[in-house]
């Protein structure tokens, strides 16, 4: 399929650029094309889904007590190869070992160490929103939206907002905080639809709760609201694991808008060293 000269930018940007997608293999190139078309699909064919292939969420319900974990654990607790659907037959993987972290760790060592898949999702997020022109607190908010997930996938938003509060701008904590409610909601004028991929997730027939519907109904009203849509908009439901941007790529915006504590991550006293902490060592019983 042939694409746009804009949206062949964009595909070059968010896989790391020219020289990066020079030097992929042949079939490198050929699976990025193909995510690349599946997600544009995905969006040009939001109107036309055929709801009959969802689950409901009754359905999605009766499967909670088939699984040995529940769906909202961080991926740090979880091998990187499960599904969010069932698949009855298939044998759950083993966690890996973590290495080990320096004793004052940086964000870029969490990148490096302990985000693990989810980081090709947050690079190429980034990426996209700075191949875009977006200012650089919108690409660190990209690039730092799903950080909670790898703790909590459960209200992620949530989670990663309060992770990063004491380390970055309200703009930012804002902004990932509320993209928890802006996903459920299309904004056809920005050009954001509501992910394919949560009709899977959630159920065809699935309503957010009231409290999302508020989240909502405030960011919607709010004057930062388009600092947490940028970040929908720059979400890629659809990207190539394989496919690596260096987190060395931003290392100039993180310095610039992410206080790194000097003790390092967990060792600052902060009210959410804990949570950094837990990250350092999910192996830990108590
Ligand atoms: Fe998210
Ligand atoms: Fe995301």
């Amino acid at each position: 399929m042939a694409i746009e000269t804009s949206e062949a930018k964009d595909l070059i940007y968010a896989l790391g650029g020219a020289g990066k997608v020079a030097n992929m293999t042949h079939e490198e190139r050929a699976d990025a094309l193909e995510d690349f078309d599946i997600a544009r699909l995905d969006a040009a064919s939001a109107e036309v889904r055929d709801m009959r292939k969802f689950p409901s969420v009754a359905e999605l319900d009766a499967r909670i007590d088939q699984r040995g974990y529940r769906r909202g654990a961080g991926s740090i607790f979880r091998h990187s190869n499960y599904s969010e659907v069932v698949k009855p037959g298939v044998p759950e993987g083993k966690v890996k070992r973590l290495p080990k972290m320096p004793s004052a760790p940086t964000l870029l060592d969490f990148f490096a160490l302990r985000i693990g898949s989810s980081s090709a999702h947050l690079l190429q997020s980034a990426a996209l929103a700075r191949r875009r022109g977006a200012p650089e607190e919108t690409v660190l908010a990209c690039l730092l939206h799903d950080i909670g997930g790898v703790l909590m996938k459960s209200d992620h938003g949530y989670w990663g907002a309060q992770l990063i509060e004491p380390y970055v701008s309200e703009k930012v904590v804002f902004a990932v905080r509320q993209h928890q409610a802006l996903r459920f909601y299309a904004d056809p004028e920005s050009g954001y639809e509501y992910p394919t991929r949560y009709l899977e997730a959630f159920g065809f027939d699935y309503a957010p709760p009231p409290y999302i519907q508020a989240a909502y109904d405030y960011t919607r009203n709010h004057p930062w609201y388009m600092e947490a849509r940028l970040v929908t908009m720059n979400d890629l439901y659809t990207f190539n694991p394989k496919i690596k941007i260096d987190i060395d790529d931003f290392h100039e915006i993180i310095g610039r808008h992410f206080r790194q504590p000097k003790e390092g991550l967990g060792y600052d006293n902060s009210p959410v060293a804990h949570m950094w902490r837990t990250l350092i060592n999910p192996d830990a019983p108590l």
